[in-house]
């Protein structure tokens, strides 16, 4: 196992040696009245306590949600399913909007939207493109977003949305997502949001496994100047879901681009070109026809808020289910311990992942909006308008102008931000800044050093949040204001958690031994099951490793970690077969059956390679059909390269797309016939040393006769 895991663990190289530990500040030295935990010394009892009563500990965070019933019982546990707050009942669209109406500040900010498009460096912009003089910017009161939610909520019913009924999101970032998925939440029907960068094909997939009738996207999105065509994309996936016998009753398009696509001059009610069943309607001539009345529904708080898919080792991504009273309270508490939002104290919280990933649904929408701290969007990239070079400064523009407090973003984004240089933070205002979050692979000490400096202005606290979509919110992270910070260590557990890495007969680590990162207890925020696939839950998650006393499954989050003599915990990353590519999970299946749906290709094999900027990057070996290569006069060689990549893309998604095709004679592998991935990664990662491009075919049959044994 150990050289398994050095894979993730050793993808990014490191040339520094960081052994520095941050202390603590004091909250008045950042300009807060307090932290809600505020020593090391506090939060070891805290989570001490929290572990000896976990349902003392989340019925006392539980109860500061509005609940429209309390429960009967916080938890019951017949392991590996867990309900939390058994009876409550509650609403999270009421969580987030109406219950601050209600309690007086309907009149605050709730949500901050900022478009790409900007007038005045136009020049940098696509001829032909409307684009606004100054930076599009709207801002929603909570008053505004309930009534735009209600009235939206409506529309769904009208369309005949139920509660119960799984409605299947795909637009860009803009707040008629927030208000979409807000709207399913306030009628009781689930949202299944789908990121905007992917391909039909994964609209295909995924609104066929949550037999979604309803589907709601835009007419495009912006990146980089560009219209993205989501309306285009959700009308292939109708198509192929008709051919397949799922009938999508309707889509509904929110015109935002305005571009003037055919596709863009339908009429409300028109059927989809090639799926005439499936009826097309424009957002806004659908909300003229309804009132901005609706209640929220009252929900049960094992009731299912939401589905989002997620990457497996197999080649079908997997549907985590998320439910109501459990997910709310996990993300409620973790949002306001890790960025210690207090409301009403000139807050601003930008999060600047696409809501399209379990970051968004946790730390743009739902977390900050139940905190009551303003929420920022934005739409686009950060280097939009494009410097010379391809750099640019969007963010750090955005954070002046917008005076955000807490900024939370990726290390594949940190890195980047690196490479354009020092210049173009120091350009700008970033002193409203007070705390930094990063998410989503193991942070490199390099990128955590400049973050800190040159953004953070070496005053800001780094909270290196570790979790994943099947947990719902952060499990192990630094609070600001009592962790001592290790750059490139998620330090401690969240209170509530009962982190530990342990071997596979499930016995703690000593200090600084590699193993699995297991959850023993269970916590409201977990995943409750993997959509219409049971057998997958419970072997994916509880079936390899065991309490050794009791036998109770512990939750295996696939990661690989260390806990240091401080009882550090250092996530080396995914030992299973999925990818982390600029910090979006990847499974090895996907982008291996879009290559082997090229007909040139017979076989395929993708492994991840270290790359500077995205952690990994996509290696794929392919064997291709002879027979095909004389029959269409073809060669192996980089035009062949250039376009398998291409056809990844255009299958599942542009973030799939490999950085490195390899053509070789055969795949090596065990004699039972495994491929030999481990040797695969190996050469993926010494590649520069290898013929780097080489168009020869590679042998593995030599190395694959020596390693057959080690597998
Ligand atoms: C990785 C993203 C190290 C990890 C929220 C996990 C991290 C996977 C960190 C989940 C971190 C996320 N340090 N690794 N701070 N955060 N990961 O479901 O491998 O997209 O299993 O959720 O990301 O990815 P997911």
């Amino acid at each position: 196992m150990g050289s398994a895991m050095a894979s993730g663990a050793g993808a990014i190289s490191s040339t520094l040696q960081e052994h520095r530990v941050f202390p603590a500040v004091a909250a008045r030295e950042l300009g807060f009245d307090s932290w809600h935990v505020s020593s090391l010394a506090e939060y070891k009892r805290l989570h001490k306590r929290s572990l000896e009563d976990p349902e003392g500990f989340w019925s006392s965070e539980a109860r500061k949600l509005s609940w429209f019933a309390m429960w009967d019982r916080v938890l019951e546990w017949n392991a590996p399913d867990a309900k939390w707050f058994v009876g409550g009942k509650t609403n999270a669209c009421y969580n987030c909007v109406d219950r601050h109406v209600q309690a007086g500040y309907g009149d605050e900010v709730a949500l901050i939207w900022e478009g790409e498009p900007v007038g005045p460096r136009t020049s940098h912009v696509a001829p032909g493109s409307a684009y606004s003089k100054e930076p599009q910017v709207r801002t929603l009161t909570y008053r505004a977003l309930q009534q735009e939610v209600s009235r939206f909520a409506n529309v769904l019913k009208r369309l005949g949305v139920r509660k119960g009924d799984i409605v299947t999101i795909y637009m860009p970032m803009v707040p008629e997502l927030a208000i979409a998925m807000l709207a399913c939440a306030r009628i009781g029907a689930a949202h299944s949001v789908i990121f905007g960068g992917f391909a039909p094909h994964a609209i295909t997939e995924r609104a066929m496994d949550a037999h979604s009738k309803v589907i709601i996207t835009a007419d495009g999105g912006w990146r980089r100047g560009e219209v993205v065509k989501l309306q285009v994309n959700v009308e292939e996936a109708v198509r192929s879901l008709a051919n397949n016998g799922h009938i999508v009753n309707h889509v509904v398009v929110l015109r935002h681009t305005g571009h003037d696509a055919p596709s863009a001059r339908f009429a409300t009610g028109a059927g989809v070109e090639g799926a005439v069943a499936t009826k097309m309607h424009w957002w806004h001539e659908e909300l003229a026809r309804v009132s901005d009345a609706c209640p929220c529904e009252s929900m049960d708080s094992e009731d299912m808020l939401f589905l989002l898919y997620t990457s497996g080792s197999t080649g079908k991504p997997k549907g985590i289910v998320h439910t109501t009273g459990g997910y709310l309270t996990f993300v409620q508490t973790t949002c306001k311990l890790t960025f210690n939002m207090q409301p009403g104290t000139g807050q601003v919280f930008w999060c600047s992942a696409d809501i399209g990933w379990v970051t968004g649904h946790s730390y743009v929408l739902y977390g900050p909006l139940m905190n009551r701290v303003p929420t920022l969007l934005y739409e686009g990239a950060p280097n939009f308008p494009t410097m010379e070079g391809g750099k640019g400064d969007r963010f750090w523009e955005i954070i002046a102008r917008h005076k955000v407090t807490q900024f939370y973003t990726a290390p594949t984004a940190i890195r980047t931000f690196m490479k354009w240089g020092d210049d173009l933070p120091a350009r700008h205002d970033l002193s409203s800044l007070k705390i930094l979050g990063t998410v989503g692979e193991p942070i490199n000490p390099e990128a955590w050093i400049w973050y800190n400096q040159h953004i953070g202005g070496g005053r800001c606290p780094i909270v290196d949040t570790y979790w994943q979509t099947e947990t719902g919110g952060h499990i192990c992270t630094p609070l600001p204001g009592a962790t001592p910070t290790k750059p490139g260590s998620c330090t401690m557990p969240m209170l509530g958690i009962d982190a530990a890495v342990v071997n596979e007969a499930g016995e703690e680590l000593e200090a600084n031994k590699g193993g699995l990162f297991v959850i023993r207890k269970p916590w409201p925020g977990m995943l409750r099951g993997v959509y219409g696939n049971r057998e997958r839950f419970v072997s994916n998650y509880w079936g390899r490793v065991k309490d050794p006393a009791t036998g109770m499954p512990y939750y295996f989050s696939a990661d690989g970690a260390r806990r240091d003599e401080d009882g550090y915990f250092w996530v080396q990353g995914r030992i299973d077969d999925v990818i982390k590519v600029s910090g979006h999970l990847l499974g090895t299946m996907e982008v291996e059956s879009a290559l082997v749906s090229h007909p040139a290709v017979a076989e395929a094999a993708v492994v991840g390679m270290p790359h500077d900027i995205k952690g990994n990057a996509i290696c794929a070996f392919v064997t291709l059909r002879p027979n095909w290569l004389i029959a269409h006069k073809r060669a192996p060689d980089e035009a062949l390269k250039k376009e398998l990549a291409q056809h990844v893309a255009k299958e599942v998604g542009a973030l799939a797309r490999p950085d490195q095709v390899r053509f070789t004679e055969s795949l090596p592998k065990t004699r039972s016939g495994k491929i030999m991935r481990r040797l695969l990664r190996d050469i993926a990662a010494g590649v520069e040393k290898i013929t780097q491009d080489t168009t020869t075919l590679e042998d593995f049959s030599v190395v694959s006769r020596l390693r057959a044994d080690e597998e």
